[in-house]
């Protein structure tokens, strides 16, 4: 069949936010698609959970009903150049209203780290050494080092390639790509190394404005800080994409007024709100499908074109005929899909195989009331509004809404526990359901971590009301967090040989695209998972230039893709375009 003319739909496998916004792109372009949701759910990793359901959902802003939620998933948007396309997105959705500021960080939160604090970050920044990690305080960390303050030594490994893609603030939007680009070819000298691997390394490995290395002592207590337990054997370049995201590197004087100061937003409400409003932009005909399994995906060859087989939830199956298929589901649920002949390429294989995923797991507990900003229980200029307080013991770190502040009966719910890494996984094992003897062993321990990190007895904390738990590593339709590539995974070709570059260029003569945000620079974010979408659509477009000038007239081009790039990338594919 002639792609340019192929009337059958394309399919969309998977209606997270990539999902939709597949969908929404191809809807503008006038291009026929159809999406396929195996859970009963929609939004994916985006997911508000609501005590009160959907009543939640429909309640008006500044009424307690509408603050009796958490979000599992995606929570927090840094206003920052890289995330532009997110912001877009939220203009053409016309959620703009609902973005309400996130606090990261306020004055009283909490630091209690090596059973000494709580204390607040301003008064543990006061005083050498606090915690007395140092040497000569009964810890390891030479005591010239404790002298200063983690992020000082964070911000002499990560500053000069920070520098690098602050390049980003000054030039014109339209040649951000190429400040990206430049910046990611100097950063990805070094994704062969861990982060631990690259502050422990000699000079030789290092970039030349790289600081001395760094005792293993003082590695260990910098990862304890800044990060989760672990996650600095995972790619040195993760850690600095990590770094820009939640410290971009404002200039103090902004001179590019497209760019405001830095500040970070959440959804009033909850962030399904952007998934809603999503599918409402969506055509009646073209609404995405719940409960559709699909199990298999292979080329067809006459008419030329791909297979669907969906299981729905009754058991049937059923095949279907489409003109491409693009998969926005995360790799571990792409792995068990049968794509033996889907025309994959072995690197594309092994890329869905090997690479690495995080865990994650929040706990949000419903108190009776909302205990952290009440001047009674904490002390008149203690309450806590919003931010997060930070521990070495389990919990590692507590979340306050920034919602539903000025509202004065908001329920009490708190994201009592944000983990990540190894300490995700070993809440993730305690994470058996609700009511189970593991799940009361954890509510037990995320009780008792609260007390410790306030300085305050259960007691005074009230009644607590319900809680809900998830691990991400545990759900059945994500199998992993996000993606968070171990060293040498994202490569430095850009050619069809590399684990992370294979995935990115189609497959099946191009008619079979890998997206979601693994296969994107940005893990863990939004903003991945749209790039993904874009670049995913705009290879489903090889064979038709018209389109594919109108989508990026359109559509923002994600700064991690050049279009030549892609059509280079791409090139293997075109000589299918009938
Ligand atoms: N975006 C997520 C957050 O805000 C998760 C994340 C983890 C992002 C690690 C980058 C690095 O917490």
């Amino acid at each position: 069949a002639n792609l340019a003319t192929d009337s059958r739909p394309i399919c969309i496998v998977g209606a997270g936010v990539a999902g939709l916004y597949a969908a929404l792109i191809l809807q503008d372009l006038g291009i026929k698609y159809e999406i396929l949701e195996a859970s009963d759910r929609i939004g994916g990793r985006i997911w508000t959970h609501r005590f009160n359901g959907d009543v939640g959902y429909n309640a008006a802003r500044n009424t307690s009903e509408r603050y009796d939620y958490y979000d599992v998933g995606a929570m927090r948007f840094p206003k920052i150049p890289f995330m532009d396309q997110v912001f877009d997105l939220f203009k053409r959705i016309k959620i703009e209203d609902l973005l309400i500021p996130y606090t990261f960080h306020h004055p009283n939160n909490l630091l209690c780290y090596n059973l000494r604090g709580p204390v607040t970050r301003e008064v543990a920044a006061q005083t050498v050494d606090y915690f007395h990690v140092s040497v000569s305080n009964g810890g390891t960390v030479p005591d010239r080092y404790a002298q200063e303050q983690p992020k000082d030594w964070i911000d002499r490994i990560y500053d000069p390639f920070k520098c690098l893609f602050a390049k980003m603030n000054t030039v014109d939007p339209s040649q951000r790509w190429k400040a990206f680009r430049e910046a990611w070819m100097e950063l990805t000298k070094y994704e062969h190394l861990s982060t631990r691997g690259y502050m422990l390394a000699g000079k030789e490995g290092k970039a030349e404005d790289a600081p001395d290395p760094y005792p293993e002592s003082v590695v260990h207590w910098l990862e304890t800080m800044d990060s989760g337990t672990g996650l600095y054997d995972k790619a040195f370049v993760e850690s600095v994409m990590g770094s820009l995201d939640f410290d971009w590197p404002f200039p103090e004087h902004n001179p590019h007024p497209s760019v405001e100061s830095p500040s970070w937003y959440c959804i009033d409400g909850g962030a399904d709100h952007m998934i809603r409003e999503m599918a409402c932009k969506l055509s009646k005909q073209s609404k995405p499908k719940t409960n559709q399994t699909v199990v298999k995906i292979e080329q067809s060859e006459d008419p030329k074109g791909m297979k669907v087989t969906i299981r729905d939830d009754q058991g049937g199956l059923d095949t279907r005929e489409y003109a491409q298929v693009i998969s926005t589901v995360p790799l571990g649920c792409l792995q068990t899909i049968d794509i033996d002949r889907a025309g994959l390429t072995y690197s594309q294989r092994e890329a869905i195989r090997s690479l690495q995923y995080e865990a994650s797991t929040k706990i949000g507990i419903k108190f009776k009331k909302r205990w952290w900003e009440d001047p009674a229980v904490m002390g008149k200029d203690n309450i806590i509004q919003g931010g997060q307080s930070q521990t070495d013991i389990p919990i590692r770190t507590c979340v306050y809404p920034s919602y539903g502040l000025n509202c004065p009966s908001a329920p009490g719910v708190l994201l009592a526990s944000y983990t990540w890494a190894q300490d995700a996984a070993r809440f993730g094992s305690l994470a058996q359901g609700q009511g189970t003897d593991a799940d009361k062993d954890l509510l037990e321990t995320t009780l008792n971590n609260l007390e410790k990190l306030h300085g305050i007895s259960r007691e005074k904390f009230g009644d607590v009301l319900d809680h809900k738990t998830h691990a991400w590593y545990n759900d059945r339709y994500a199998r992993g967090a996000f993606a968070h590539f171990g060293p040498g995974q994202f490569g430095r070709a850009y050619d069809n040989k590399s684990l992370f570059a294979s995935l990115k260029a189609p497959a099946a003569g191009g008619k079979f695209h890998i997206a979601g945000e693994a296969t994107s620079v940005h893990h863990a974010w939004v903003l991945g998972a749209l790039n993904s979408a874009w670049r995913a659509v705009f290879n489903a477009l090889i064979c038709r230039p018209d389109k594919r000038r109108e989508l990026v007239k359109r559509w923002p081009t994600p700064d991690e893709e050049s279009v030549k790039m892609l059509l280079q990338l791409a090139a293997l594919a075109e000589d299918n375009c009938l």
